[in-house]
């Protein structure tokens, strides 16, 4: 049978219903499947809704891959309980992952909601999380926002104020000027284009045109007419994860690398998932974003190889924010004793930790992310690109949460 388009899947037949009892060895499978002495209340259900399909379905494989990763190595008992995954797919449509979110409340009971690739499928959520009391961990989704749609919120990905401000400051300090901005047509893009068109006047910089692209099925190539013909010192671009390499490649092929236009970017255009495949054309672009898979740290060098060895691709950010996830999720569920609700929201405020990013925050007040924004330029190593780490704005708040 012909695989059906996302939009016609029935996202509540339980054939796609995955959960991680599979990815766990025979035992604990064996653990997880209900026995008699274990009653239904005894599982812990947190409920990650992912998208596995659709526009942004590369952010649903690395976060996946990171929660496998995560149970591989934390095994699946908390506080004594027993922890099921159950991983449904919103094919990138918040409609879907509402309704997601309402059936594992309700039908599954879970104790934490998680997930959440884009800021449509966050902010959907959100009063299903306020009026069921429900912890929602946003390890994707990143306007500034989302954390105030709803107290039960925590976000474990980042924000774009951070990234955009993050490389406004370093273009200001690097001679760039005349700027123009490029962003998807949405949330984190307005976010993007206005966060560093504030910085770059702040600096007495300049952004002499903001240029937005359609979220689904985007083409750059209007738009890089444009930038050919302004000729700004630079070219700013904010694209979700899993674009990137479709904007360098129309870059590349309307010459615009060999324009003299200096391309500077968020992270996510510089995706890690698709940085392998883009060619010259990334060299030198420099990036400002909270993770880098050539960040040096013992800890993040053992999480890059265990990443790669299980799941056979290299993680990005999006990887981070789920592994980030499960770890305030665990952590939370153990001071909790695995109670849900106001308990375990409670024990996610305050954590703070070491990841692969580098030291996070969970600010108590905001429930949003605190980390170092880092300054990052593409180079070859060894024969693959990667996003070389050189400066960093150090433990940085949202901008958006500052005024
Ligand atoms: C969002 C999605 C992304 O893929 C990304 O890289 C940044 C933000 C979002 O929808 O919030």
């Amino acid at each position: 049978m012909p695989a059906l388009p996302p939009h016609a899947r029935d996202n509540s037949d339980m054939r796609n219903r995955r959960t991680f009892l599979a990815v766990l060895a025979p035992a604990a499978f064996a653990a997880l499947v209900a026995s008699p002495a274990q009653a239904q209340g005894e599982v812990l259900k947190i409920g990650v809704i992912l998208p596995l399909t659709g526009t942004l379905a590369s952010s649903g494989r690395q976060i996946e891959g990171a929660i496998k990763l995560w149970l591989a190595q934390h095994g699946n008992k908390v506080a004594g309980r027993t922890v099921q995954l159950i991983v449904r797919d919103d094919g990138t449509l918040p409609d879907t992952t509402r309704r997601l979110a309402q059936e594992m409340v309700v039908n599954d009971k879970v104790v934490a909601l998680a997930g959440f690739g884009i800021t449509p499928s966050a902010l959907a959520s959100a009063p299903i999380a306020t009026q069921s009391k429900t912890p929602m961990v946003v390890m994707a989704a990143a306007t500034s926002a989302i954390t105030e749609a709803s107290p039960y919120i925590v976000r474990t990905s980042f924000t774009l104020p951070q990234a955009a401000v993050g490389i406004a400051e370093w273009a200001a300090k690097n001679g760039i000027r005349k700027t123009v901005t490029l962003v998807a047509d949405y949330g984190p893009g307005f976010d993007a284009e206005k966060y560093f068109a504030e910085r770059m006047l702040l600096n007495g910089g300049q952004v002499v045109e903001k240029l937005r692209t359609p979220l689904r099925g985007p083409d750059f190539a209007p738009a890089l007419q444009k930038v050919r013909d302004i000729k700004p010192d630079a070219l700013f671009v904010f694209l979700p994860a899993g674009q990137g390499a479709a904007f360098m490649k129309q870059f590349a092929e309307r010459g615009l690398d060999k324009s003299g236009i200096r391309l500077i970017a968020t992270g996510d255009v510089t995706d890690d998932d698709q940085l392998a495949d883009m060619g010259d054309v990334a060299l030198g672009v420099v990036s400002s974003h909270h993770y880098s898979a050539a960040h040096t740290s013992a800890m993040n060098r053992k999480f890059v190889a265990d990443y790669m060895a299980l799941n056979k691709f290299r993680p990005n950010f999006m990887a981070v924010g789920g592994w980030d996830g499960m770890r305030v999720l665990y952590k939370a569920l153990e001071a909790s004793k695995g109670a849900g609700g106001d308990a375990l929201l409670a024990a996610m405020k305050g954590q703070l930790f070491e990841s692969p990013r580098g030291q996070v925050l969970i600010d108590a007040q905001t429930r949003d992310v605190v980390h170092d924004m880092h300054i990052r330029r593409v180079e070859r190593r060894d024969g693959q690109l990667w996003n070389i780490e050189f400066d960093a704005i150090k433990a940085m708040k949202d901008p958006g949460k500052l005024r």
